[in-house]
Parts: structure tokens; sequence; C-alpha cells
């Protein structure tokens, strides 16, 4: 039988999940859960990049967790696993920052933007993030990574980290591939649709959140911006807004963005307004009730998180393990 190819993705429990990151994220992750040996973490190292409040940061890591399940991740087929449970991550981004230059990480995107939002804080691990994300990616050896648009230059400097120790070593790991949805990748902001729909944005009527009530989903649409014309067609240059609309109702109803067109030929804003937000409504509505009957079910989650922080670290630790003895770390 031919093994199946690896995927690796994770998402940091910060703040409240928006539909972006269902739709960038999540829901290609399902339909590749069946064809891929899929690890699928929660980075809750990641989210320590920026001040969290301790419980907090503690609860919102179960209910991502529940949340992983109730969209429809398979326990059975996937491994859920927090990446604090598998030490690995932190020992493989020490060795992977002896190969990544303090100008490559200085440069990058999120960095720059990260630095500026909080000011105070611009702390080491903020500017190690893409090495850590690197580590996780290369200690499961992964053939692909599905993430938003967002994340391609996080992916590919491990790219070119995996490269780099390839050659300065020998052949140790995988270079990792990025895969994008062609619609989804890229969900932006219903208040400024120039920018993408964010966990932390500071106008909560731009995001729709996945904990968000159905008359709270519909009354942000009902808000969102669009255009002085009045005709529901794709166009993301000259139509932003009403674009951004059509890729959301798309995905969430399952009609093709043509056949969302042709749905509301001749309709006015007002009215294809309420359909999204109801057809995003009726799909949030049983996996936040789903979400909620996991939570309560801690002991189910408990053993769930331990057997699969043993999965992954038996994995990870195959790759630390090689990687260790390459770099000349004496073991016994
Ligand atoms: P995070 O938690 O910021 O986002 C999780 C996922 O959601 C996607 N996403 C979006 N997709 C479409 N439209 C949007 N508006 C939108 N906003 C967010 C992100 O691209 C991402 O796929 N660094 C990662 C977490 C991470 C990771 C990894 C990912 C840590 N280690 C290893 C892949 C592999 C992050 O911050 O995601």
């Amino acid at each position: 039988m031919e093994e199946k190819k690896i995927l690796y993705s994770a998402i940091q429990p910060t703040n409240n999940l928006t539909i972006g990151n269902y739709l960038g994220a999540i829901k290609n992750w399902l339909g590749l859960q069946n064809d891929y040996e899929c690890y699928f973490a929660i980075a809750n190292m990641h989210a320590i990049t920026v001040r969290q409040n301790p419980a907090e940061l503690r609860q919102k890591t179960l209910s991502l967790l529940a949340l992983y399940l109730a969209c429809g991740l398979d326990a059975e087929k996937c491994c859920l696993y927090i990446q604090s449970h598998v030490p690995a991550h932190a020992e493989l981004c020490w060795v992977l920052n002896t190969i990544t230059y303090v100008g490559e990480m200085s440069r990058m995107t999120q960095f720059k933007d990260k630095s500026a939002r909080h000011a105070e804080n611009v702390n080491m691990g903020l500017m190690d993030y893409p090495v850590l994300m690197a580590a996780d990616i290369l200690l499961y050896q992964a053939d692909y990574v599905p993430v938003g648009e967002d994340q391609r230059q996080h992916l590919e400097i491990a790219r070119d980290i995996a490269r780099r120790f390839n050659t300065v070593y020998s052949p140790t790991f995988k270079e990792p591939e990025g895969l994008f949805m062609k619609v989804g990748a890229k969900i932006n902001d219903l208040q400024d649709p120039s920018k993408k729909m964010s966990k932390s944005a500071e106008n909560p009527n731009g995001s729709i959140f996945l904990s968000d009530g159905k008359d709270e989903i519909i009354r942000k649409f009902r808000r969102a911006v669009t255009d002085s014309e009045a005709e529901v067609r794709y166009d993301p240059e000259a139509k932003p807004g009403v674009s951004n609309l059509l890729s959301i109702y798309s995905l969430f109803s399952g009609k093709s963005i043509e056949e969302a067109e042709r749905e509301f030929a001749g309709r006015g804003y007002g009215e294809f307004k309420l359909a999204v937000g109801e057809a995003v409504a009726a799909k949030l509505e049983p996996v936040q009730r789903e979400q909620q009957r996991l939570i309560a079910d801690k002991d189910y989650l408990n053993g769930l998180l331990k057997r699969n922080a043993e999965r992954a670290a038996f994995k990870a630790e195959r790759t630390l393990g090689k990687v260790y003895k390459k770099i000349g770390f004496y073991q016994i």
C-alpha cells in the first residue's frame, strides 16, 4: 500500500476565531482528512508571543479543540494535539534558530505588523515566530500545509530553512508545500474589504466570529460595506465588498460563484446580504451547539489530548533524533 502524504497545520487559540479562519483553514482540512496523514495542532506556544491572560488561554485551548471536532474533524483520522505537549517543537526551534538570520526575520510582514500593533512588547518570541512555525512543520516531515494567504510568507521561510539545513548538513527535511483554497484563502473585513478579516480587528463589526449568534451575524452582514451599484457581481478589483460577500456565500452555501450571481441577478443588496447572513448562521448554529456539548465533556477531550500528544511526540522525536545526530550532539 502506498504511504499517505503528510499534512500539517495549526491555529492559535487566541481571541475568537472568525469565519476567515474557518474558510481559509478548517474547511479546507475537512476535505483533506480522508486522504492524508493529518496533524492539526493548537498553537499555544505561538499564542504567547502576544501577551495573553493565562486563564483565558487555557480555556480557549480546550475550546479550540472542541471546535476542531465540532466542525467535523475526525479524531480517529487526524492527530489533534496541543503544541506545548510535544517538547520537540521548542527543541527543534532552537536548532533552526542557529541557521536563521536576524535580518530575514526582521523583514517578515507579520513581524512588522505585530511590532507596530504591540510596540510595548516587541519580544524575541514575536521575531522568532516563523522559526517555531518552521519547526512545527518540519518535525512531521509534512508534504502539504493548508493555510490561508496570510501565511504564505511563513511557509516560504519554512521551505528556505529546510533547504538550508539540508544543504549545510545533509538531506533531512522534506520541503513542505502550501495548499491554498482558490476561493476562501483570504476572507476580507466586512467594514474594510481591503483588509483581511482578523481575530484581533479593532472594529468587531468587520469580523464574523464563529461564536456569533444568528441576530448578530445578520446585523453585521446588513452593515457590510459594498458599493454604489446594485449589481451582485464577482469582481474583486472593482467590487471588493460584494466579491467578498459572494465568496462567503458560495463557500457556506456550497453554490458556485456563478450560481450565486445568477440567483441574485436583479435583486438588491439588501436581499443578498440577508441571504449571506442566513447561510452563515445556518452552518454555524449546529457547530456551536456541538462545541458546547464537547466542552462539557472534559474527560473525553483530555483523553484524546493525551493519546494524541504521545502520537505526535513519537513522530516528532524521530525527526529531532536525526537532527541531533547530524549536527553533532553527543547521544548515549
Ligand atoms: P492563525 O491562528 O492566525 O490563523 C489560522 C488559520 O486561519 C487562516 N486565516 C484566514 N484565512 C482566510 N481569510 C482570513 N481572513 C484568514 N485569517 C486567518 C490563516 O491563514 C491560518 O491558516 N501561524 C499560524 C498558526 C501556525 C501554523 C503552524 C500554521 C502555527 N504553526 C504550522 C501552519 C503550520 C497562524 O497564526 O494562524
